[in-house]
C-alpha cells in the first residue's frame, strides 16, 4: 500500500495478529497483549495496518495501527512501533497509510487520544497534520497509579475548495 526503500505498510489480516500483539506488548508493556488486540479487532468497522521493514516483500514486523471506521469517522485506537525501529519514519508511514484507508472508507475525519505525558506520540501526530481539539481530564491510569489527561486530536480529510 505505502512503501519506500525500507518501510512497507499494508492492511493486516488474521495471520498478522501475533505480530501485532507482539509489537503492542513491547510498546505498551502489556504482558497479555493478544487480549486487547483481539478486543479492538472484534469491534464493528475495525481494521489494522502492519508496517514491515526491508521493503514490500520483507516479513519483519515493525509497527501497527489499530483503528475503526464508523460512518464518516475513523478512530485510531492504538499505534505502536518496535523500539528497534523507532525514529526511522515507520510511525509517519503508518499515519499516512491510516489517512489513505480512512479516506477510502468514506471517513471525513480521523480522531485519536494521546496521553499528555507522551510527547513523542503527540509530535508524530502533529507532524502528520493532527490538531488538538480537546482534553479529557485524568483519562489514563498509569501503572504507578497516577492519572494522566488525554489530548483529543483530529485530522480533517475534507479538502476545502
Ligand atoms: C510514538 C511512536 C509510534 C513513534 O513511532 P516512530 O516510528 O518512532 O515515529 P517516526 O520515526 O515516524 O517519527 C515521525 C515524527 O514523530 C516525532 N517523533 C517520533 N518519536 C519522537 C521522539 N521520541 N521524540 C520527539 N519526537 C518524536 C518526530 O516529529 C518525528 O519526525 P522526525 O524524526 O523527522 O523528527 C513510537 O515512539 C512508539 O511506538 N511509542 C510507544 C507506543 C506509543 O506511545 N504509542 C502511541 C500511543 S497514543
Amino acid at each position: 500500500m505505502t512503501e519506500n526503500e525500507e518501510i512497507a505498510v499494508r492492511l493486516a489480516h488474521e495471520n498478522d495478529i501475533d505480530a501485532i500483539a507482539w509489537i503492542y506488548g513491547e510498546s505498551f508493556g502489556d504482558t497479555r497483549p493478544r487480549d486487547p488486540v483481539e478486543q479492538y479487532l472484534g469491534l464493528a468497522g475495525s481494521w489494522a495496518l502492519l508496517a514491515t521493514m526491508g521493503g514490500p516483500q520483507a516479513m519483519t514486523p515493525a509497527g501497527f495501527v489499530l483503528a475503526r471506521t464508523v460512518l464518516d469517522e475513523t478512530e485510531i485506537f492504538s499505534v505502536g512501533v518496535l523500539a528497534l525501529y523507532r525514529r526511522l519514519g515507520v510511525g509517519e508511514t503508518l499515519m499516512e497509510g491510516t489517512r489513505r484507508i480512512a479516506a477510502l472508507g468514506g471517513a471525513r475525519a480521523i480522531f485519536l487520544e494521546v496521553g499528555a505525558d507522551n510527547p513523542p506520540a503527540q509530535a508524530l501526530y502533529a507532524k502528520s497534520g493532527y490538531q488538538i481539539v480537546g482534553r479529557r481530564a485524568d483519562y489514563y491510569k498509569r501503572d504507578d497509579g497516577n492519572c494522566v489527561d488525554a489530548m483529543v486530536m483530529r485530522l480533517s480529510l475534507v479538502v476545502s475548495a
